[in-house]
């Protein structure tokens, strides 16, 4: 396996266990506060697919509870899965926790809730974290966590990568405003990337490149040099093409890109290939070929094609997104969404963008 392993071989492996960071979530929710320190005041979070046990999203939102001001936290776990690799192994925190049964092998997703005024102390800290267990199995498809998806305001967690588009359908038909980590490669979905036309869902401010690494399983095979193991024996491995996807607001995608002229670009971009080759024109859109998010020409007014990567730095009031164009057959057809072709050759996955 190469350094890297990809979000593309988890969803072969069907394994959905891997488990985010703490660092990585502090970083980018303290990036929503900077933009506006209430972006979570008063607000029911629900965490869907976190085990209490042992989920940094509940950790997290259970720690800062106060200071994000929210009003209530629900955390819920998926039994199945784990039991379906694992077997069943109550863990000690589990055979503490006061719902749980010797007798019974427990195949209930759990639940923990924090509420302002759990225990009246006004003071919130990881010991409160203690468990019940769901009616059923905490499936985010089931009435149960449906209800709870109903009552919150936000809704944030990393799903599981095998359910991204069914996971993220499931939160924009409820319309509720939501944070969630996923591979960026998912912006090509057909029902992923109308929302990013319209407006309505986009890339978090703290992953723009280079890889994350991620907390798995005992059972979980560790290969090559992007794996590692702590001391503690808890396994590690590193996932390029990460990326936060989100409805709330934050400071970064209001930035607008410094950019050239078309004509200093060609004088003096850093490209080589777009100091010598200009920026041609496809063969089956009437559009310009930009290879490179920096190359982008301030002062052209038509259709642009650039790369996918140019999301992370998108500000929709500098430019409209019009199209993805990432299918393609044997040749062009010139119908909609298939990629730019360019000198005979298939151009690949590029966005179709135009100056505001
Ligand atoms: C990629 S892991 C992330 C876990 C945790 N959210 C985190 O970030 O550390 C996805 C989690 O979703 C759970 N899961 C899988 N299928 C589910 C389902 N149908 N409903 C709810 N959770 C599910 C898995 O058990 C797993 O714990």
């Amino acid at each position: 396996m190469a350094n890297n392993s990809n979000l593309g071989a988890a969803k072969a492996a069907k394994n959905d266990e891997f488990c985010t960071q703490y660092a990585d979530i502090q970083k980018e929710i303290n990036a929503y506060l900077e933009y506006d320190s209430d972006t979570f005041r008063d607000k029911t979070v629900l965490l869907p697919c976190d085990d209490p046990e042992w989920s940094n999203f509940t950790k997290f939102f259970a720690q800062n509870f106060e200071r994000l001001g929210l009003k209530k936290l629900i955390s819920t776990s998926f039994a199945a899965e784990s039991k379906k690799y694992k077997g069943y192994e109550p863990t000690l925190w589990e055979m503490e926790a006061p719902a749980f049964d010797p007798g019974k092998v427990n195949t209930n997703g759990k639940i923990f809730i924090l509420d302002r005024d759990t225990d009246g102390d006004g003071h919130v800290n990881i010991d409160d974290l203690q468990y019940t267990y769901l009616d059923g199995d905490g499936d985010f498809r089931s009435p149960e966590v449906r209800r709870l998806r109903d009552e919150a305001d936000v809704i944030v967690t990393n799903p599981p990568f095998s359910m991204f588009r069914e996971f993220l359908a499931w939160i924009v038909e409820a319309k509720k405003q939501f944070l969630i980590l996923g591979s960026m490669s998912a912006v090509a979905y057909k029902e992923i990337f109308p929302l990013i036309k319209a407006d309505r869902l986009w890339y978090g401010p703290s992953i723009s490149s280079g890889d994350r690494e991620f907390g798995v399983p005992d059972y979980y095979p560790l290969e090559g040099a992007g794996c590692r193991i702590d001391n503690n024996g808890r396994k590690f491995i590193r996932v390029k093409g990460v990326r936060w996807f989100t409805n709330l607001e934050h400071g970064r995608r209001h930035e607008p890109l410094r950019l050239m002229s078309m004509k200093d670009n060609l004088r003096y971009s850093k490209h080589k290939d777009v100091r010598e080759n200009g920026y041609p024109k496809y063969e089956n859109y009437d559009a310009i070929e930009v290879p490179y998010t920096d190359a982008i020409p301030a002062d052209y007014d038509g259709l642009m094609g650039v790369p996918i990567t140019f999301l992370d730095k998108y500000c929709p009031e500098q430019f409209e997104i019009l199209d993805m164009c990432a299918s393609h057959g044997k040749e062009p057809r010139g119908i909609p969404n298939e990629s730019p072709y360019l000198n005979g050759k298939w151009v690949y996955n590029r966005v179709l963008i135009r100056k505001k």
